[in-house]
């Protein structure tokens, strides 16, 4: 097993990607912290997880409030231990609304979500890490951080900030045993797009299909794992293609 005891927290994982993320690192052997701010979706998850002969925990976060935050690093420690992973996985969509027709409310709660609350999380478990000389973080970004059109104002500006971070966190402290990656999904199936993908064609992806959360699961372990050692500040597309043509 590639997680074997690992401590990870994984925001956001009471749905779609989190929600995958959270089952896949478990079968690894991951001691899981599935946070989010649906508990009754996350204490979902845990039952599975359990079922399945796994180790989890749920946890009601709201990853845009500090003191929700720090009760979840803190019920992580407590329950299993100093925190080894966390996967930034939260993250809400704004429906690709252009920037004349973004209020800053909107704005504002896209930025909170996506991109502050991976500040705030990040500092608060940077400390720890470093003092162990060794923690991972994967940040969950998008090719909306990668090019235009896939996304709103935003969003796109958020995700391009995850991206920006992710670089700054792994420049400055990777030489201090923190390994931090991003992943980029282009378009996969969650609860965030069914809706949307009903009517959206495949024929722009050079595979030809939108992607599925256990693909990006998949990655995700790979980059939370000891296999991807020698990765730090890689922003990872997982796209079929798109962002190549
Ligand atoms: N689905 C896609 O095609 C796609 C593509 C690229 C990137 N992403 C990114 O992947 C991540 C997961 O997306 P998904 O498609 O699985 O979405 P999803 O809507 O299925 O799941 C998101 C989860 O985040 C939780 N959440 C939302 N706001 C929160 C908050 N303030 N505090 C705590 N939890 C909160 C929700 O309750 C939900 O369980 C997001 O960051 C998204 O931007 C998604």
């Amino acid at each position: 097993m590639r997680l074997q005891d690992k401590v990870a927290i994984i925001t956001g994982a009471a749905s779609g990607m989190g929600k995958a993320e959270a089952i896949r690192f478990a079968k690894e052997g991951a001691k899981v912290v599935v946070a989010d701010l649906n508990l009754e979706g996350a204490e979902a998850v845990v039952q599975e997880i359990k079922n399945d002969g796994g180790q989890a925990l749920a946890v009601k976060v709201n990853v845009t409030l500090e003191t929700d935050l720090e009760n979840m690093v803190k019920t992580a420690v407590d329950t299993f231990g100093p925190i080894d992973i966390v996967v930034n996985n939260a993250g809400i969509f704004d429906k690709y609304t252009n920037s004349l027709e973004t209020t800053e409310e909107q704005w504002d709660l896209i930025f909170d979500i996506n991109i502050k609350a991976i500040f705030k999380l990040t500092n608060l478990v940077l400390p720890a890490m470093i003092e162990r000389g060794k923690g991972t973080i994967v940040n969950i970004a998008s090719i909306a951080g990668l090019v235009a059109q896939m996304g709103g104002a935003a969003y796109t500006a958020s995700k391009h900030a995850v991206v920006g971070y992710t670089k700054h966190i792994a420049a400055v402290y990777s030489s201090k045993g923190i390994k931090i990656n991003a992943i980029a999904p282009g378009t996969i199936r969650t609860p965030l797009t069914e809706e949307m993908l009903k009517t959206r064609p495949t024929n722009k992806i050079p595979l030809d299909r939108f992607g599925n959360d256990y693909e990006v699961a998949e990655l995700a372990v790979f980059l939370a794992s000891d296999d991807s050692q020698f990765m730090s500040g890689a922003i990872v597309p997982i796209d079929g293609g798109y962002t190549i043509v």
